[in-house]
């Protein structure tokens, strides 16, 4: 059987680290697409120089060509400009509109049976532009944040219990940012509910650690943010997709009256399998982590519009 394609868009951080990661899962070959060529070509060189010594049987080739990356069976948009000094979450926005409409205009159009996962933040947004652009089926373009999310707070339950974070279940929904929503209701260890086992205030802590996830490790670095966790985040989706696991994993996703949401792009529990999002399953939620998704659905709503109107404004 060929080995799958798998297309990164953007070389830097997170995409170089999912392309790592790919590799290093035996999932497929890989095409690094980068506007810097040399980024790209330098990178794809330097990971597979690492083949010989630790055993990827994958390769991966960089380029500024769309052409390399025809009948993709994944694509990864982890392309855009990070948050520079002065710049407003706003200014963000538009700056990674325009990038990501471009480039998923381009590579939908080279792989249209592909399944699209989105990295570029603000997530839902670029999520729900990527969706719009691609003209795909719904659910073939997902994004990546609720497993990162979910990831960072399992690993501060874990170190708070001193248990292994593989026993804890949990789900972080709504959108990829201060408004996310770590579900304390859905959160258990080794079957038992988080409540019965730390203190409120502990399990508070916690939650606002989690909604600080990113900030916390962007004011470490002093310059880029995170990519391990990322990516990492990322490759849990492809692998779901090409092996057509069927997984339950917190996604961005859109909503068509699910949880009570509609044309909005908001981070709830699918079932991520070869057809990218197959199906949205609706957990009851308690009262406050159902109150806390829809003050997250809010605020995500006019931005949803405003991308609405701005894609107007390129047809
Ligand atoms: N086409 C292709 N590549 C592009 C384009 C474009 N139009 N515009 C920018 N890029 C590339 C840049 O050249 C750069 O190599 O995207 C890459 C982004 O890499 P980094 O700046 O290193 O950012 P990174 O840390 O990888 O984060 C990427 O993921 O987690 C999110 O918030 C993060 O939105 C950011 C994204």
């Amino acid at each position: 059987m060929p080995r799958k394609k798998i297309t990164v868009i953007g070389a830097g951080n997170v995409g170089a680290a999912v392309a790592q990661q790919i590799l290093a899962q035996h999932l497929g070959d890989v095409v690094m697409v980068d506007i810097a060529e040399g980024m790209a070509k330098g990178k794809a060189l330097d990971l597979n120089q690492s083949a010989p010594i630790l055993g990827y049987q994958g390769r991966v080739e960089g380029t500024q060509k769309y052409e390399e990356t025809i009948d993709s069976d994944v694509i990864v948009v982890t392309s855009g400009s990070p948050r520079k000094p002065g710049m407003s979450r706003d200014d963000l926005l538009r700056i990674n509109f325009d990038i990501v409409h471009t480039v998923v205009g381009h590579a939908a159009a080279a792989s249209p049976e592909a399944v699209m996962i989105l990295i570029t933040n603000p997530l839902d947004l670029m999520t729900y532009t990527a969706l719009k652009t691609s003209k795909y089926n719904t659910g073939r373009v997902v994004g990546m944040a609720g497993v990162l999310d979910s990831a960072r707070y399992r690993f501060f339950l874990s170190a708070a219990l001193s248990i292994s974070p593989h026993v804890i279940e949990a789900m972080v929904l709504g959108g990829h940012g201060d408004d996310m929503v770590p579900c304390a209701g859905l959160t258990r260890v080794g079957g038992a509910p988080v409540e019965s086992l730390l203190p409120a205030e502990t399990l508070s802590a916690i939650i606002q650690r989690t909604r600080d996830g990113g900030g916390e490790i962007v004011k470490l670095l002093q310059s880029g943010s995170a990519y391990y966790a990322p990516a990492a985040s990322a490759v849990r989706m492809v692998s779901a997709v090409l092996n057509d696991e069927k997984a339950l994993l917190p996604c961005a996703t859109l909503l068509q009256g699910e949880y009570g949401f509609r044309d909005i792009v908001l981070g709830v529990p699918v079932v991520l399998g070869a057809q990218g999002v197959e199906r949205i399953l609706e957990i009851p939620l308690k009262e406050q982590d159902r109150a806390a998704l829809s003050k997250s659905a809010a605020a995500l709503e006019p931005l949803c519009r405003q991308i609405d109107q701005w894609l107007r404004e390129k047809e």
